[in-house]
């Protein structure tokens, strides 16, 4: 039998942050190892909202070398930009034609960010999720390894293949397979350091809420003496009256590779002024090779642009012969 297959993707808007590093890139770095890996820039969904058309190239080539420099290797998994692939545009196509109103309109992510767009929501912001479906069950994963947020996309995945193959195949032949969405515990819901109760993301106006994979030693130094704490002496994870404290012993445990309860007790008596050294140096001993290995990636365009180009060609030949079975169902001429 041949590796399970695992696939996932990140949008290029802006600088990848802790989150998406503890809730998705350190899995797949590890989980490279066992499956098949399909890992992509989504690009395509980059402009759901609005965007600089100056940066989106720089910004999906900085995300294949983030990518690079925290241990993906391409030798093990395939990279790839979304965009360069039509099937996915395609396939998100058919789907909308498949995928009932009222399912998007539950969306949480949608909600959220149609808020900030007021009057101009687009109507890919809406169809965002049909697209990640289009991205996931090109591949036919066995998982789809995610942070805690991108959950209800995963099962709005799930139920668009199902209908797909209520509709066009049958039970001993599913057209589609149906993927797993895989959601480590720890790392899957990363907070922002300045209300330890909302998510860290790219999006938090305040550069101060989160620590973005390429911040200098001197940033990460800033921005940890200024994460909101509270005033009781001793630190312990789970006290709900506590989110920032449960959130920053988090990321210690994780980035120092330690156990929850080591870390529970070496931190026990621990004031803040102790503990904040500390988290500062473990930031920046595992975010320094990260930062020096993408600065190398990025002043050599050729190597990355191989990798990308390998990537689309192996991502491709999968991609074409899903939508190609997809459109044999829906009853599609072939081309003649
Ligand atoms: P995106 O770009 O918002 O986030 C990329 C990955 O990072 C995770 N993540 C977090 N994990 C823990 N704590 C946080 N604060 C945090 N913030 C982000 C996300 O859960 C995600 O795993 N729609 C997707 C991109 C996408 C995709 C796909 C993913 C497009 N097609 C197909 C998987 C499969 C998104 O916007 O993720």
């Amino acid at each position: 039998m041949g590796k399970h297959r695992i696939l996932s993707g990140i949008q290029p808007t802006g600088n990848l942050h802790l989150g998406n590093y503890l809730g998705a890139i350190r899995n797949w770095v590890q989980l490279q190892e066992e499956y098949d890996s399909f890992l992509f820039m989504a690009d395509l969904h980059a402009i759901t909202v609005p965007h600089d058309p100056a940066k989106l190239a720089e910004d999906t080539l900085n995300v294949a070398a983030t990518y690079l420099a925290c241990g993906i290797d391409p030798t093990k998994a395939t990279i790839f930009v979304q965009s360069h692939i039509s099937a996915h545009s395609e396939l998100a196509w058919l789907f909308n034609c498949i995928t009932p109103v009222n399912w998007l309109e539950r969306m949480i992510q949608f909600k959220e960010k149609a808020v900030k767009q007021g009057e101009n929501v687009s109507i890919g912001l809406f169809a965002y999720p049909v697209l990640q479906a289009a991205d996931i069950l090109l591949y036919e994963p066995d998982q789809v390894p995610v942070g805690e947020d991108q959950k209800q996309h995963i099962e709005l995945t799930r139920d668009i293949a199902a209908r797909l193959n209520f509709q066009y195949g049958s039970e001993e032949q599913p057209v589609l397979k149906v993927p797993e969405p895989l959601i480590q515990k720890a790392g899957a819901r990363v907070m922002s350091l300045t209300d330890g109760t909302k998510k860290m993301s790219k999006s938090d106006p305040s550069e101060l809420s989160r620590i973005d994979l390429l911040d200098s030693p001197e940033l990460i130094q800033k921005k940890v003496k200024r994460c909101k704490t509270d005033p009781v002496r001793g630190l312990t994870f789970d006290d709900p009256e506590r989110p920032e404290c449960h959130n920053l012993l988090t990321l210690y445990m994780l980035l120092s590779g330690q156990s929850q309860a080591t870390v529970a007790a070496e931190c026990a008596d621990m004031g803040w002024g102790q503990f904040k050294p500390l988290l500062t140096e473990t930031l920046v001993a595992s975010l320094g090779p990260i930062r020096e290995t993408f600065l190398e990636l990025t002043s050599d365009r050729t190597y990355l642009e191989t990798v990308l180009r390998e990537g689309r060609e192996k991502a491709a030949a999968i991609a074409n012969s899903t939508l190609t079975k997809v459109k044999d169902a829906l009853g599609y001429a072939r081309p003649f």
